[in-house]
């Protein structure tokens, strides 16, 4: 297949040359069995890139099993990869293939890969490295033939040095590495991109497709778009469905982007006790902060303060940090490399602060049952609006006694 005809079957829109090259790589070395590893900010499109391989490999007639390794409980998570034998656990009283032995001949695709425990992560490494694996409660090893495409939204060298991803298994997973570029730096792509959405939603509802007046285009071609492509699709549905007028100005449009006069970014300290935890932490407190139109002014001198408390503790990696957690490296003299440190913020001690009349667990209580609530209490929706995996939003859920309340 040439891209051409993969975009046209896949419905991938845009001729950014990144994205293109990406698409290139993935058409090279579809008919290979090496391991890729698929990665790019969250909504830039990771998804297709799974499906392309499989369907341009050898493996093609054989099945395409896609997981989404954040969504499925720890507890459970080795049995749905590589099946139990009857009586291996309570409840277990049938024996179960797995997903590794159903998609044997084909592909699996592991999605947000980094989200998987650590005991799974040995088991993925060894049938990565012999195609052996075993059954949870079994004692003899069984043969799989898997590709595995995986994706992630997360940093995950940083993962490894922070002693959260194996790095063994990083190196066996990133054999071919794809790098999805964010829209913002795909700009000529966007108007491409959100003409396609209307015109969908035009045709779906049956009414005329909203277009741009100049200042409209020009700011959508100048947002940040955090969300990638998931964001823009949103915006061009909600514009369609929303607004009687059929011409959209920059003042409507305006309506639709949040934090457009942001366009710098907030910068936070990160501090030596940085786990997984508190990377969803941080990001779920980015949420309730932009949520919460915090005073920045506030925030600004408070974290001066505290960053002045601070240095002389400990050397600081100081990094840039998206609402959705993608960071941007800066130098330690606190001057970001693609952002001007505007203020200087450390959410959870910001939020900790009584004066400000809101614990952190109640702000992010409220964030999730807001989310919740707008998504119609649909977890998957409100954990991908929060920018956590599912399964810490199912913690979080349990943990702050939201299900008791809703
Ligand atoms: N180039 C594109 N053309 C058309 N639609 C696109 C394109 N890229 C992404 N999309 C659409 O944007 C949405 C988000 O894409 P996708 O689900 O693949 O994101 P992702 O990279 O997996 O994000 P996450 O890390 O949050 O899971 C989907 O509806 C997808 O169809
Ligand atoms: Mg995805």
């Amino acid at each position: 297949m040439d891209l051409t005809s993969v975009k046209q079957r896949f419905g991938i829109i845009g001729n950014d040359s990144n994205l293109n090259c990406a698409l290139e790589i993935a058409l090279r070395v579809a008919s290979t069995d090496l391991s890729v590893l698929v990665t790019g900010e969250s909504g830039v499109g990771k998804e297709f890139f799974p499906q392309i391989i499989h369907a341009n490999s050898a493996r093609k007639h054989g099945n395409y099993i896609a997981v989404n390794c954040g969504a499925i409980p720890e507890g459970t998570i080795d049995s749905e990869l590589f099946g139990h034998e009857k009586g291996a656990f309570t409840g277990a009283t049938e024996a179960r293939k797995g997903y590794f032995e159903v998609a044997d001949g084909g592909t699996i695709f592991l999605d947000e890969v980094a989200e998987l425990p650590h005991t799974t992560q040995v088991r993925l490494l060894r049938v990565l490295q012999t195609g052996e694996f075993i059954r949870v409660g079994a004692s003899k090893a069984g043969k799989t033939n898997v590709r595995v495409v995986a994706a992630t939204n997360i940093n995950l060298r940083e993962a490894v040095a922070e002693g959260r991803f194996r790095e063994d298994l990083y190196y066996r997973l990133n054999t071919v590495p794809i790098t999805i570029p964010p829209l913002r730096e795909r700009k000529g792509d966007i108007y491409l991109l959100f003409r396609k959405f209307a015109s969908d939603i035009a045709a779906q509802y049956r009414m005329p497709q909203i277009s741009l007046d100049e200042e409209a285009r020009q700011m959508l071609e100048n947002y940040r778009w955090p969300g990638n492509i998931r964001q823009l699709k949103n915006v061009a549905e909600q514009i369609s469905a929303v607004e009687e007028t059929r011409l959209i100005t920059g003042e409507i449009i305006k309506k639709y982007l949040p934090d457009y006069d942001k366009s710098r970014m907030p910068v936070v300290t990160k501090t030596s006790a940085s786990t997984e935890e508190m990377h969803t932490e941080r990001e779920l407190l980015y949420k309730v902060l932009f949520d919460l139109r915090s005073d920045m002014s506030e925030l600004k001198r408070m974290m001066n303060e505290l960053l002045a408390s601070k240095r002389y503790e400990e050397p600081q990696e100081i990094v840039g940090l998206l609402p959705h957690g993608n960071s941007y490296p800066i130098t330690q003299t606190g001057k970001a490399n693609e952002t001007d440190d505007d203020f200087y913020t450390d959410t959870e001690e910001v939020i900790d602060d009584p004066k400000e009349g809101m614990t952190k667990e109640k702000a992010q209580k409220e964030a999730i049952i807001r989310a919740l609530k707008r998504h119609n209490g649909k977890r998957k929706d409100a954990a991908r609006e929060l920018f956590i995996s599912e399964r810490t939003l199912y913690r979080k859920i349990k943990e702050l006694g939201i299900d008791k309340i809703l």
